[in-house]
């Protein structure tokens, strides 16, 4: 039996997240715990907690989950893994341990399916260094998975959400439009070589973009999944007390995902998005709705958003580019707080 993941989802990937606006609001609810060690919490918006152990070393935390993107189950493995384990690298960590999270139909899917997911997920692990050391599964439908991931760093070296300075220009290391492409591919609108670049960029993991980030100590950075480009620049910049703005004319884009847009293949994550963003962002008049909403899209197994000094970024890009990551460009810069936290301009 040939299993098709995608057929059993609306919503796959980092686009079923809660919308941001909600999980603000139901985070409200929630106490912080009060501990010294406590180097980030969720009040950053962070891509991951972590918890000092001692002077020279931190835990950094981290969980992701999802139903499936894709249609085939051992593809599907490796970019949940590939999604849970980036938010270590978007910290500055290195990704050690992890745990299985799986939610399986036993009773509609072959029980090979079920293999071939932990299969992916235990091979992108392995590249990543990654060792799978236990889990839970859960009878459930749709499918869904991904995993809890502990990493180390030292914790005077952590890159956070907080940390873009004035002055900074910010790189992102892959194309954006996952989102749209695998939208468009359900609705059969998306090309065939579209949709193997979007698999391929969401199975690079954003460990040599992390080692590039600390050889020139880097201070700020995210990844982008599920709140999109625009909604995790908005958490950098709150997080920072800064204004960014994003220029949506040099954000590269995966093959038509413009067109996808301008035909209407815009997915009810990016208004989700757009909703949360809206009352901090200022939109240039020029600016076209496409790219608006491209900006918006959620992203699955995104790219690394950097914050840069002026003086260090052409090094940094060439570096960049040099580990393979050759759609990494500028796209916007950061200055002192304004009346938005976030500019779009094109
Ligand atoms: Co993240
Ligand atoms: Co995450
Ligand atoms: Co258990």
């Amino acid at each position: 039996m040939k299993v098709d993941l995608l057929q059993m989802v609306e919503n796959g990937g980092c686009s079923a997240k809660i919308s941001p606006k909600q999980l603000e609001e139901i985070l409200k609810y929630l106490p912080l715990p009060q501990d010294p060690n406590i180097l980030v919490d969720i009040d950053t918006h962070d891509d991951a907690g972590v918890y000092r152990v001692n002077d020279d070393l931190a835990l950094v935390l981290t969980t992701d989950f999802f139903p499936p993107v894709c249609s085939d189950p051992y593809e599907f493995g490796q970019i949940a893994a590939a999604n849970s384990i980036s938010d270590v690298y978007a910290m500055g960590g290195t990704p050690v341990v992890a745990l299985n999270i799986m939610m399986f139909p036993a009773a509609k899917l072959p029980m090979e399916a079920y293999a071939e997911i932990l299969k992916g997920g235990y091979d992108m692990a392995s590249e990543a260094g990654v060792r799978i050391i236990g889990g839970h599964t859960i009878d459930d439908y749709p499918p869904k998975y991904g995993l809890a991931v502990v990493g180390y760093i030292h914790p005077l070296k952590i890159i956070t959400n907080s940390g873009a300075k004035p002055g900074d220009s910010l790189i992102l290391t892959k194309q954006v439009g996952t989102g749209v492409i695998l939208a468009g591919q359900r609705l059969g609108m998306s090309k065939e070589k579209d949709v193997l670049e979007a698999k391929k960029l969401m199975k690079i993991i954003n460990k040599s973009g992390a080692e590039v980030m600390k050889k020139f100590n880097i201070k700020g950075a995210t990844d982008i999944t599920g709140f999109g480009l625009a909604g995790h620049a908005l958490k950098m910049a709150r997080a920072s007390n800064v204004t960014i703005n994003l220029n949506m004319k040099s954000v590269p884009l995966i093959g038509d995902t413009y067109k996808l847009l301008d035909e209407g293949c815009i997915p009810g994550a990016a208004f989700r998005n757009l909703d949360y963003a809206e009352k901090y962002t200022g939109f240039d008049e020029k600016l076209d709705y496409n790219l608006r909403m491209a900006a918006f899209d959620a992203q699955t197994s995104g790219g690394l958003l950097m914050s840069v000094p002026s003086e260090i970024v052409d090094k940094l890009l060439y570096e960049l580019h040099s580990a393979g990551l050759t759609s990494s460009s500028i796209i916007g810069s950061v200055i002192g707080k304004g009346e938005k936290n976030l500019y779009l301009y094109m």
